[in-house]
């Protein structure tokens, strides 16, 4: 038998089962091509990508713009490190911060990286404006919280999964139920002066899209304002117009002081995280205090770039505002023929179903595997939910079609 003839889903799926860690579970699908809101397997089969690579393909998939500016910078300068000052750099950075409305950034890669970078940011400003005494700095975060994996950040995950046996943890962080103004207040009123920051997600997507009462980002950050502490938003999943607007807080008004974006801050092209503050805070960071090779090199703020321009000229906040309440009233209309799904929840395109079932139950899995079949990829994010959550360029046509698919999968998998 010739190689090419074994080369299907299952020889790609022996090659990773063998030779990768196994620290995901992914669905049986084997992608090879991806264009808009559509992915293809390696058999040739189409499907509707209703994950976005958990909302990195915000612009769709290889968006010609984003690959044009990653193709021409790739054949020109790749890396340099910041060792050298590049040709890209300074004009992504006055995009980014004008389009955001902050002094400055501070560029990384990935979203964890980030939110690092946030905490240490946070920290030292809490030393040196604000004059907490030395390593007295706690942060405040929620329960159910995601922000990476990286030590520091599992150390105040509450998932057993996230954090089991990687200890000992970093110290220094207070945690409280999400959407809880009286706990945010409770913690302030009574140790304001040591705490740098309260971090928090304005949508907890990996949680399971909870979406919090209205008012609570408002309110938190006119409390931290008052009490003299940054209030940190991490937008890597829900910024970049997934919500319906450019980034989430922005329902509320609320401008944070320290703001954290990844994932499709590059249209998922390449690896391109940000942390945005204004001077005060910023300019705590002095040269050799911070850094990484690969942060602000001429490829990333040339797909970063492209990839705002398109959130820009194709209006996607617009869209996914507008598709995101038709895609909710869409599947109201299904839970009121079916007890399979008991709840949709989310904000623009980001949006979750619930399944009616035990969160160790393996439907909201087993209809996943269903939707596959029917040519519509979804994953379930902590048991029995899963998340919808298309590339923003997707048309009103194609959304209504994914509605018929979702309808089908439940009515088939209720027989
Ligand atoms: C809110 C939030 N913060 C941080 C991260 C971590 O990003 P990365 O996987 O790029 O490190 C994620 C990833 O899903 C996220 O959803």
């Amino acid at each position: 038998m010739s190689t090419a003839a074994v080369k299907n889903s299952q020889y790609f799926i022996d090659l990773e089962d063998q030779y990768g860690a196994h620290n995901y579970h992914p669905l049986p699908v084997v992608l090879d091509k991806g264009e808009g809101v559509f992915v293809w397997d390696v058999e040739g089969k189409k499907y509707y990508d209703f994950l976005s690579a958990y909302s990195a393909v915000n612009q769709g998939h290889s968006h010609p713009k984003i690959v044009d500016a990653l193709v021409e910078q790739a054949k020109k300068l790749a890396l340099t490190s910041r060792a050298f000052y590049n040709s890209k750099l300074g004009e992504y950075e006055q995009k980014i911060t004008t389009l955001f409305g902050f002094d400055k950034v501070l560029p990384m890669n990935s979203g964890a990286e980030a939110v690092e970078t946030a905490v240490k940011l946070a920290r030292k400003w809490s030393y040196e404006v604000k004059g907490i005494s030395e390593n007295a700095a706690k942060i405040i975060v929620c329960e159910n919280n995601f922000h990476g994996r990286t030590t520091t950040i599992v150390s105040f995950s509450n998932d057993p999964d996230a954090n089991q046996n990687y200890g000992p943890f970093t110290p220094g962080f207070i945690k409280i139920r999400y959407n809880d103004i009286a706990a945010l207040e409770e913690v302030l009123s009574r140790e304001a002066g040591n705490i740098a920051a309260f971090l928090v997600e304005p949508i907890q997507g990996e949680a399971g899209v909870y979406v919090p009462n209205d008012g609570f980002l408002k309110n938190a950050s006119e409390l931290c304002k008052k009490h003299n502490i940054l209030f940190i938003a991490d937008e890597v999943q829900t910024g970049i117009a997934r919500t319906g607007k450019l980034i989430a807080c922005h329902h509320e008004n609320v401008q944070p002081d320290i703001l954290i974006l990844g994932k499709a801050l590059s249209g998922g092209m390449y690896p391109v995280s940000a942390v945005l503050a204004n001077n005060e805070i910023m300019n705590v960071i002095k040269p050799g205090q911070h850094g990484s090779t690969f942060g602000g090199n001429p490829i990333a703020c040339a797909v970063a770039v492209a990839a705002l321009n398109v959130v820009e000229d194709e209006n996607l906040s617009e869209r996914a505002e507008k598709l995101g309440q038709l895609f909710r009233s869409e599947i109201e209309k299904l839970i009121t023929k079916t007890n399979l799904i008991t709840k949709v929840r989310g904000k623009g395109l980001l949006n979750a179903i619930l399944i009616n079932d035990t969160p160790d139950s393996s439907t909201a899995w087993n209809i996943c595997v269903q939707l596959k079949e029917n040519g519509l990829l979804a994953k379930p994010t902590h048991g029995n939910i899963i998340r919808l959550a298309p590339p923003l360029v997707i048309t009103e046509e194609q959304l209504l079609d994914c509605v018929k698919i979702i309808e089908k999968t439940i009515v088939e998998y209720q027989k």
